[in-house]
């Protein structure tokens, strides 16, 4: 397959690297990994070790290949941008896989790229942006990708295929929707904390402070989800979180990769959009509230 990764950071960058054994792929990104890849090669280090020749371009105008797959992994406040860039690739056939955090990120898609085009995917993969060229693998975990409708398509089976075959442990899911939401509660605990307290994913569980926090958050997302008609449970959703903080135990989440590296948060799509959505149900958003104005006031980084 063709394939594009847009947003070669930690996670477009393992999953192109490994997409890359089997397909013809080109990465898109900031110019000094860019740069540092087209000299020497992507480096993945950690769970997956591997030094892979990869194509890899700075301007989307430059791509050669016309892509059968784009996969959509910029941070959730550029996908409107990213979607603007990448309209003029996308032919009929052509799916636009988001495998972003956030609940923002299909309604913008949606509207510039248009629904038909648009596959759905969650992923707990844990990787970490070491220096321009190298990424490491710090935790492995599975991917979910769905049709909006929950339709079990064709060409949905053959990209499970596609993701499988290149090590990355895939699933289908018939609530991509709901994955999308199970994903945000998880991220609304651990990425604020993590960032905040500068911590690895690990240390929420070690901490018995931090653990009642994520429990505290994850049953506030909880019961804002409920009330947006998502099956979900506080309870369960303690536990797949504590799940996940397990597997990616030495991760340091996105969100504190984004404060070390001086960048722009995803706080707005992950506890504002909970928040935005709690107030408009007139329930208590109050856990979420605090952690956006604690990570907005002491990191303004726009
Ligand atoms: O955003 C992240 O960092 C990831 O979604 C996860 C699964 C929390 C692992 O760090």
């Amino acid at each position: 397959m063709n394939i594009v990764v847009f947003g070669a950071g930690a996670i477009g960058s393992l999953f192109g690297g490994l997409l890359a054994k089997n397909n013809t792929v080109v990465l898109v990104g900031r110019h000094c990994h860019i740069q540092r890849i087209q000299q020497k090669g992507l480096r993945i280090k950690g769970k997956t070790q591997k030094l892979i020749q990869i194509s890899a371009i700075e301007n989307p105008q430059d791509l050669s290949i016309t892509p059968e797959v784009v996969l959509l992994t910029v941070k959730s406040y550029d996908t409107e941008a990213a979607c603007h860039h990448l309209r003029h690739m996308v032919r009929d056939h052509t799916m636009v896989v988001s495998l972003q955090n956030g609940l923002d990120n299909i309604e913008k898609i949606k509207e510039v790229i248009g629904q038909k085009h648009l596959i759905a995917g969650v992923t707990t993969q844990g990787v970490l942006f070491e220096e321009p060229g190298v990424v490491t693998h710090t935790g492995i975990g599975t991917t979910l990708l769905g049709e909006l409708d929950g339709a079990p398509s064709e060409r949905l089976q053959n990209l499970i295929c596609v993701f499988n075959q290149a090590g990355l442990h895939t699933q289908m899911s018939t609530d991509i929707t709901g994955e999308i939401w199970r994903k945000a509660i998880i991220n609304s605990s651990i990425n604020p904390l993590t960032a905040f307290f500068g911590c690895q994913n690990g240390y929420l569980l070690e901490n018995p402070v931090l653990e009642k926090i994520v429990e505290a958050i994850c049953t506030e997302s909880s019961i804002i989800a409920s009330h947006e008609g998502i099956q979900v449970s506080p309870k369960e959703m303690i536990s797949r979180t504590k799940e996940v903080i397990q597997e990616t135990a030495l991760n340091s989440s996105s969100m504190l990769q984004s404060i070390q590296q001086g960048k722009r948060t995803e706080i707005d799509s992950i506890n504002g959009a909970l928040m935005r959505k709690g107030l408009g149900k007139n329930i208590d958003v109050s856990l979420n509230r605090i952690l956006v104005e604690l990570l907005t006031s002491f990191y303004s980084i726009k």
